[in-house]
């Protein structure tokens, strides 16, 4: 099931997000092109959209592996005006609609892992890298970049990779249409992105909580070279984690890996 670039550009027509769509079948980075289309003045809801990746980026400068004609790597420009205080909330925004939208292909099994990596039966199936160009307190733009684990089969992940993640041909056994997933995310992202902007985190912030398994458990959170232990309570106002930890000392964590402790 390949890239219908015309029926593609007809059906993103009038939506805020892909309505303005670059596609190409490899880049080094959709992130990389959208930021520069960013810095270019690129109106919100720019989609960048790739067949492959030579250098797909995931968080703290990991790699994301990219190969061609089986998953979705994208990423979309958005300029919202809050401050920049709130730009994590982006992420976690993001992080709600994909899980909802896959949710609906495998009922029961899509998790959310703080901050907003979408597991399938407890793997990653998709992963989310948001970068801000923020000016003062201001948010230039925000690029949005998403990669979800479509029809790639188990054989196809390096062994480094295969015990942590999925895809949803793996779990499905059929294949899912690309293009209409990426669809869909853009819609369902331009549903909860308005409603971040119109009525704010609090609806967001609830539906994260109730797709967090790691809310009321106890989690390592490791960040370069150190590990908090805590108890996971809960969402704050900035998308960062709350933490109880020993001696019940709240603490939010900004940025870093969780593990639920077994
Ligand atoms: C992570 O979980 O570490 C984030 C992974 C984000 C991967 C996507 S694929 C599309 C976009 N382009 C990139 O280079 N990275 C993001």
């Amino acid at each position: 099931m390949n890239w219908d670039l015309e029926a593609l550009k007809e059906r993103l027509t009038g939506k805020l997000f892909g309505h303005n769509f670059y596609f190409y079948s490899e880049i080094t980075s959709t992130n990389d092109k959208a930021f520069s289309l960013g810095i270019a003045g690129a109106p919100e809801g720019t989609a960048v959209i790739a067949d492959s990746q030579s250098r797909g980026k995931g968080r703290f400068q990991r790699s994301w592996y990219s190969p061609p004609g089986v998953n979705i790597y994208t990423s979309v420009i958005l300029r919202p005006e809050i401050e920049s205080l709130k730009a994590s909330q982006i992420p976690i925004m993001a992080g709600v609609a994909v899980a909802l939208v896959l949710e609906n292909i495998c009922p029961g099994k899509i998790k959310l892992k703080w901050p907003n990596d979408v597991l399938l039966n407890e793997k990653k199936v998709c992963g989310i890298l948001s970068q801000a160009k923020i000016i003062g307190k201001e948010i230039d733009f925000i690029v949005l970049g998403i990669g979800i684990n479509v029809n790639i089969g188990y054989s196809q992940f390096s062994e480094g990779l295969r015990d942590s993640s999925s895809s949803l041909v793996m779990e499905t056994g059929r294949e899912i249409s690309r293009q209409e997933l990426i669809i869909s995310i853009y819609e369902n992202l331009e549903k909860w992105y308005k409603q971040l902007l119109r009525k704010g985190f609090g609806e967001i912030k609830q539906s994260w909580l109730e797709l967090a398994p790691m809310i009321g458990q106890t989690v390592n959170i490791k960040f370069r070279d150190e590990t908090i232990e805590g108890k996971a309570a809960g969402l704050a106002a900035d998308g960062s984690l709350i933490l109880f930890s020993k001696g019940n000392k709240e603490i939010k964590v900004s940025a870093g890996d969780a593990t639920i402790m077994r």
